[in-house]
Parts: C-alpha cells; sequence; structure tokens
C-alpha cells in the first residue's frame, strides 16, 4: 500500500536504543560478579578484545543515561546479568548487583526513560553450567524460575516491561557461534530437547512477571529475518516456507499459542528426535500467555528449492568485515539461502533491507495479533573518529531513517507497534567482532588492541536522531 502522507507514530510511542549487560557493562569481575560462559566464548573471538572493559558501562551508568536523556528517549532495554544478581550455586542474591541495577533503574526514572530488561541475553552463569547442566539439564529450570522472582521483586516496582530470553531461535538455529553447544554429541538432536528446557524457563518467567509484577508485561525476543522466495517457482516458495517454519516460525506459534505446531512434531517424529517432554509440560507452557513480542531485525534472507540429493553446506557468517565472505547454507531436502541481487550489503554481508522490517510487522501483525517493539535493528560498521575528532557516519543515518520509515509505515498499515529501540546506544562489544564492528550512536573511544580513555563521543546519527525523536518521527531531515 502506498499512502499519500508520511507516518504518523503513536503519541506514546517508545523511542530509545538497546544494549545487553555482557557487550556493554565491562567491569566483569566487579561487585560480586561471577563469570558467565558467554565471558569464555567472547575469549575465544580473537584477535578481537574479549567482553572484560567494553564500553565500561558498569563504571558510567550516569554519564550514559544523561546522554540517553540528551537524546530525548522514551525508552531503553538493557539486561541483567544473571551472575551479577545471583554469583553462586547457593541462590544467594548479590546484594552489590541489585545495587548496580537500581542505580541504572532509578537514573531512567529520574529522566523519564522507560526500562525494558531482558532477562537473558545469552550470559548463563559458569555455576549453572558446571554444578547443574547448564541448557542441557531441567535442573535450570528451577535456577532461572529463582533469578527471574528475584529480579522481579526487586526491580518490578519501576520496571514494567520484561523480556524473557534473546533470540533463544538464533540460541538454537546457530548453536555454535554462540556457544550453545557446548557438551551436545548429537546436536541435531540435542538442540531441541535445549531448547524445550528454555520454553519451560521462558514460561515460567511469563507466569511469574504477571503474578509478582503488577502492571507488568512481558514477551520473548525473537530474532526474525524476512524470507523471500527467490523466484515465483513454487518450489522456491516452499522452500522459504520451510525456512521460515525452520528458524522461526515454530517458536513464534510456541510463544503465541502456547503449544508446539503440528510442523514441528512431524519433523521431530521424521528425523527422531522428539525432546522429552514430561507431563505438566504443556500445561505450564499454555498458561504463559505473553502480552507482546520485542522483535529484532537486521536484514532479510532469500531461500531456494534444495533437492535431497545436494550437498550439505554450513553456514558461515563473516567473521573479518570484508564482503564477500558469507557462506550461503544449503540444507538438502528443506532449503538453501542464497544472495539478493535487489539490496545492498554492510562489509559483513548484511542485507541492508529496510521493507524487511515493515514485512517482518505485518506478518507478525497478520499472524499473531499482539502489540510489537523493535528491541534491536542496526548498522554494523568499521569506525574510527576522525580529525576533526568527529564520527560522520552518514551510511547509519541513511540505514536509520529508512528503516525507521518502514516502521512508521507497518503503523499506517495497521500494526501496533509500541516502540523503537535500534541496536546500540553507545557502541559495544559485537557477538563475534568485539568492537570492530560499532553499532552506537556514541562512540566509545577504545580498540580491540588497547584500552582507552572510553570517552564518550556522540556520532553524526545521535543528533539526527534526537531531532527525529523530538519531532516523534515527523522530521525525517532527508
Ligand atoms: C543480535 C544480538 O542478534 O545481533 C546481539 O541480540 C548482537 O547480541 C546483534 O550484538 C548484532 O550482532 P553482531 O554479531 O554484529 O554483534
Amino acid at each position: 500500500m502506498y499512502y499519500k502522507k508520511d507516518p504518523v507514530f503513536p503519541a506514546d510511542f517508545l523511542w530509545g536504543a538497546s544494549s545487553a549487560a555482557w557487550q556493554v557493562e565491562g567491569g566483569v569481575a566487579e561487585g560480586g560478579r561471577t563469570p558467565a560462559i558467554i565471558d569464555l566464548n567472547s575469549k575465544t573471538k580473537k584477535p578481537y578484545a574479549d567482553n572484560s572493559v567494553t564500553a565500561d558501562h558498569y563504571h558510567h551508568v550516569k554519564e550514559d543515561v544523561a546522554l540517553m536523556a540528551e537524546c530525548g528517549f522514551s525508552s531503553y532495554r538493557f539486561s541483567i546479568s544473571w551472575s551479577r544478581i545471583i554469583p553462586r550455586s547457593d541462590g544467594e542474591v548479590n546484594p552489590e548487583g541489585v545495587a548496580f541495577y537500581n542505580s541504572l533503574i532509578d537514573e531512567l526514572v529520574a529522566h523519564r526513560i522507560t526500562p525494558i530488561v531482558t532477562l537473558y541475553h545469552y550470559d548463563m552463569p559458569v555455576w549453572v553450567d558446571e554444578e547443574l547442566g547448564g541448557w542441557h539439564s531441567r535442573r535450570v529450570i528451577d535456577a532461572f524460575d529463582h533469578y527471574v522472582r528475584v529480579c522481579f521483586n526487586a526491580f518490578g516496582d519501576r520496571v514494567k516491561y520484561w523480556l524473557s530470553i534473546n533470540e533463544q531461535n538464533m540460541q538454537i538455529c546457530y548453536g555454535k557461534w554462540l556457544g550453545v553447544d557446548k557438551g551436545c554429541k548429537d546436536w541435531e538432536k540435542e538442540k531441541w530437547q535445549i531448547n524445550h528446557i528454555m520454553n519451560l524457563c521462558h514460561a515460567k518467567a511469563v507466569v511469574a512477571c504477571h503474578e509478582l509484577v503488577p502492571g507488568g508485561k512481558i514477551g520473548p525476543v525473537p530474532g526474525y529475518v524476512p524470507i523471500y522466495p527467490e523466484s515465483c517457482r513454487p518450489e522456491d516458495q516452499i522452500a522459504a516456507m520451510n525456512a521460515e517454519e525452520l528458524t522461526e516460525k515454530i517458536w513464534n506459534d510456541l510463544y503465541a499459542y502456547g503449544e508446539y505446531s503440528g510442523f514441528v512434531r512431524k519433523y521431530w517424529r521424521d528425523h527422531d528426535i522428539d525432546p522429552d517432554i514430561r507431563p505438566g509440560d504443556m500445561e505450564l507452557l499454555k498458561a504463559a500467555k505473553i502480552d507482546f513480542f520485542a522483535l529484532n531485525c537486521y536484514r532479510s534472507n532469500v531461500a531456494k528449492d534444495c533437492k535431497p540429493g545436494d550437498a550439505h553446506t554450513e553456514l558461515q557468517l563473516n567473521k573479518s568485515g570484508v564482503k564477500g565472505e558469507f557462506v550461503y547454507p544449503k540444507y538438502p531436502g528443506e532449503y538453501q539461502l542464497a544472495a539478493n541481487p535487489f539490496v545492498e550489503t554492510t562489509d559483513w554481508d548484511w542485507e541492508i533491507d529496510p521493507i524487511a522490517m515493515r514485512y517482518m510487522l505485518r506478518y507478525m501483525w497478520d499472524h499473531y495479533h499482539l502489540p510489537m517493539m523493535i528491541t534491536e535493528n542496526g548498522f554494523g560498521a568499521h569506525e574510527t573518529l576522525g580529525e576533526d575528532g568527529r564520527i560522520h557516519d552518514q551510511a547509519r543515518i541513511d540505514f536509520l531513517r529508512q528503516q525507521i520509515y518502514q516502521v512508521g509505515m507497518a503503523i499506517m498499515d495497521g500494526c501496533d507497534v509500541i516502540g523503537y529501540n535500534p541496536w546500540s546506544f553507545t557502541d559495544l562489544l559485537s557477538t563475534g567482532n568485539g568492537m570492530a564492528k560499532r553499532y552506537g550512536l556514541v562512540f566509545i573511544n577504545t580498540t580491540d588492541e588497547d584500552v582507552l580513555d572510553l570517552r564518550r563521543v556522540k556520532k553524526d546519527s545521535f543528533y539526527w536522531y534526537s531531532n527525529l525523536i523530538r519531532s516523534n518521527g515527523q522530521d525525517w531531515q532527508r
């Protein structure tokens, strides 16, 4: 649909940005925090920096929130580090960890910025992994329940928007990359068991939020990559549907309806990979009624037919930031991915596709009829301070302008979208490329090789976004 006027955003739209504890905080051994599995995983990503310092938000809370306020934010999405709150297997609450997040939340509230809090963003405490068996074991369910209840009780008086598990679908689809497959002998089978346990943790969090947080709302955070068929060949359309099911729909159906779809049950049976579903599990999943979808969307994919006899090819992410390294996977009998000649790409081969944003919102609204907020979307780039001491990130401004415009178009189409929180507020650690791949509206003066003065420098995109926010999405400064 084309419209005669620019989109109009709701008056109470939440404009902000996003981060995750392990990627932004640093201070990994301070305030009683114990290590998380992702700390160890980030150490394997050399030559990029690990997460021990990153943006050092742990020591810059007041300054960072003041910058958010200066930009005009009405929301900020961040995550809580489980091992700051519960550092050991005795389950004792760490008062210093609670105090840290209280100081952040209080600072946000004082600046009229709505906190949006992720409970789990890849950073399982090492003690959960080593002493309880991590995601492989059902013992994690009670430990997670204890942790989230502590968070709801400690922060629920001020935090009303909660997010359960970040990109569970990506953790299962790309288990190796994110370190979730650690210790698995047969990942293709065991991942569905891990996934079921994650679903139970998500469900417990939803139930506990509604029980403990007056007026609290909670949703999952799928990573969504719209998938287009490569051509109008009917086989390509089915391949696109297969890709959609196996990377996204299986999760979204479960969150929305509290049950496993016929598609996934049949898939498990055909491959003899049924997870261990015990009495009471399905009742718990059914009882977990989410309030909204939080959606992360950066790019799109193209799928095409892949015959059963074709050779299997594993997906390989671009880890260098030099275009052309991404390897499109082939899953014989299911689908294969391919390049899209109609869109540009970033230096990491991520498709730059603003229409994907509108597509996602339309698709999710049509399927689930739940409010949605964007919790990640952004442009990763190599960046260094210019001679004038500034960052002129025009490419990021163009990216954000087009993406946000398409959020507006989806709202014009009738979708219920309540907020936009791009990745990321400050530069922070990328999952695979340390500080070499920067997303922030605010530059952090540090590199992978050396920790510098960690000075905060507002990029051009900061000023552009600030103007857009202050006009509630009317001043596009084209
Ligand atoms: C999202 C994750 O999938 O993508 C973030 O939730 C991540 O944690 C972001 O940082 C961007 O990915 P990357 O690999 O460029 O850091």
